[in-house]
């Protein structure tokens, strides 16, 4: 008790100080979540709400698998709003089981098995937007504890039929109700800017929306897209690790875009260390959507550890230049951008990217994957109408990926058989994508009697083996969360915490004995 209140008089003191309008550079909540940009996939942008069901999440979430989107670092997935909840006549919610029948825990168990995690919607106020859904309002606690029942690990929370709530006080509250519900959970804000969520949501969330909505349901709109980017790239300062600035969902691969407006889009995104969700048809895209979507090396810069968000340092009529993004190597990221229907020939002195002018220096290009230089003092690009040239810059030849990692599974679901003491193991193997190899994974203390995690492998792949011992459990249903941490080795700056569920089930009382 005295703990929770120290930690909430920790949360409360920074909104206050924060309010002032000083630019926070921490985070205030010790879950380590999203100490990257989120990356995942949300339905609304290409389907809105209609179609929504289980048999469609469930296609989407093999599609992501499938298409290598996994691999690349794409993780969150579920339904925004459609209707897969109710709320009872006891006040609790309910799956919708005529649009949901495995249920939505059911949902949640099929996508951690598969390596990704789980992500639901609820709004802050009486209704979600279109009313088909209950909001919070009232219920922000038993709310809050439902979707833990689900095993959701991200939740975006929409600012619809508020009528008269305070902005900061309603998402505290929920963030509360989180946190008393004891699942980690990324906290998504959809106040679509209102109340200034910058200046004061680091300390209740992980990210906030910054605009209105980029698109509605299939209709991709670039003028949209551009006015939401120049607006969200202003808000620079107020980004970083665990807490970011959302300009909403990409429409990367949504119909009447061009191969160039989707290179664009996506490069703004990761300059600007947005959260990376997808907002396309996963189970239909061609090559080139695949192509951008999982292009790694640009997928490196928004997932750099530093987390800082490049913005504009210089625009010439429809051309900008992109900056202002150091890398955990010491390298810079740098975007030109061509709005003009004719190329543009751009020179970027190494002085505007914080480099010595004097220097011959290497430049990366991220899209074509070749690596140039050195140049002396500067580099000249010609970029093509309305496309980009996305540049990493370094003293070095070496172009390191920062990691990327995916797990095989984030469930592990065991039984125990008879009444004899049993020792149960089932692994979880954790992946790096990126270059370095990393530390040990550290499992955190105080996981139960009945399991023990060791940590075994090198820095691109490491086994957790978990071992469960029956000796003297009753039956019954246990559950675990275990938490693993790491450190980027380059940077030395922490890395995303990674949570798993272990699940035991014990059919019959088990007699005490060695294991
Ligand atoms: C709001 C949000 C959108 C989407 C819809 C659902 O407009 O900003 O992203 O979730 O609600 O109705």
């Amino acid at each position: 008790m005295m703990m929770l209140g120290i930690w909430m008089a920790f949360v409360y003191s920074s909104i206050f100080t924060w309010a002032e309008g000083t630019p926070p550079n921490v985070h205030a909540l010790d879950d380590g979540l999203a100490l990257t940009p989120p990356m995942g996939w949300y339905p609304w942008n290409i389907f809105g709400q209609e179609p929504q069901n289980e048999k469609l999440i469930k296609e989407i979430v093999d599609a992501l698998v499938a298409s290598g989107m996994r691999e690349a670092g794409y993780s969150y997935v579920g339904p925004d709003e459609g209707i897969c909840f109710l709320r009872a006549s006891d006040g609790k919610l309910t799956t919708n089981l005529e649009r949901y029948p495995s249920g939505l825990r059911g949902l949640g168990d099929y996508i951690h098995k598969r390596g990704l995690k789980y992500a639901l919607y609820t709004d802050a106020g009486t209704h979600t937007c279109s009313k088909a859904m209950p909001g919070t309002k009232g219920h922000e606690f038993e709310d809050m504890r439902r979707f833990a029942d689900w095993r959701c690990d991200y939740v975006k929370i929409d600012w619809c039929h508020t009528e008269g709530q305070d902005v900061v006080k309603a998402y505290t509250l929920l963030h509360d109700a989180q946190h008393a519900a004891g699942r980690p959970i990324v906290h998504s804000l959809c106040s679509w800017g209102e109340g200034s969520p910058w200046k004061w949501a680091a300390a209740v969330g992980h990210l906030w929306r910054t605009t209105e909505d980029i698109c509605g349901p299939g209709l991709a709109d670039w003028e949209s897209a551009m006015k939401i980017a120049f607006a969200n790239e202003t808000l620079f300062e107020w980004a970083g690790p665990g807490h970011w600035n959302d300009p909403d969902m990409m429409i990367v691969g949504m119909p009447g875009l061009s191969e160039a407006q989707n290179r664009s889009f996506f490069s703004l995104w990761c300059m600007m260390a947005s959260p990376l969700m997808a907002g396309n048809d996963l189970r239909d895209m061609s090559k080139s959507t695949i192509q951008i979507l999982t292009n790694r090396e640009a997928i490196g810069v928004n997932q750099d550890p530093l987390g800082i968000q490049g913005h504009v340092i210089r625009r010439e009529g429809q051309v900008s230049i992109w900056a202002g993004k150091r890398l955990f190597d010491g390298s810079q990221a740098v975007l030109v951008f061509n709005q003009q229907s004719s190329p543009a020939d751009v020179r970027v002195p190494w002085s505007d990217i914080g480099m010595d002018d004097t220097a011959g220096l290497y430049a990366r290009d991220l899209w074509t994957h070749e690596t140039t230089g050195p140049h002396a003092g500067a580099i000249s690009v010609t970029v093509p109408p309305n496309d980009v040239a996305m540049l990493r810059i370094s003293k070095s030849k070496d172009f390191p990926l920062p990691p990327i990692i995916i797990a095989d599974t984030y469930l592990v679901s065991l039984r125990a058989i008879g009444v004899a003491a049993q020792t149960l193991s089932a692994a979880v193997t954790i992946m790096n994508q990126g270059s370095a190899e990393l530390p040990s994974w550290k499992v955190q203390e105080g996981l139960p009697g009945w399991l023990s995690v060791t940590v075994a492998g090198n820095g691109k792949s490491q086994t957790l083996t978990n071992k469960i011992f029956t000796a003297g459990l009753k039956k019954g249903y246990y559950h675990a969360i275990v938490r693993i941490d790491n450190t980027e080795p380059v940077s030395g700056r922490p890395m995303s915490a990674i949570y798993y569920d272990v699940d035991l089930e014990v059919p019959n009382d088990v007699g005490g004995g060695s294991n």
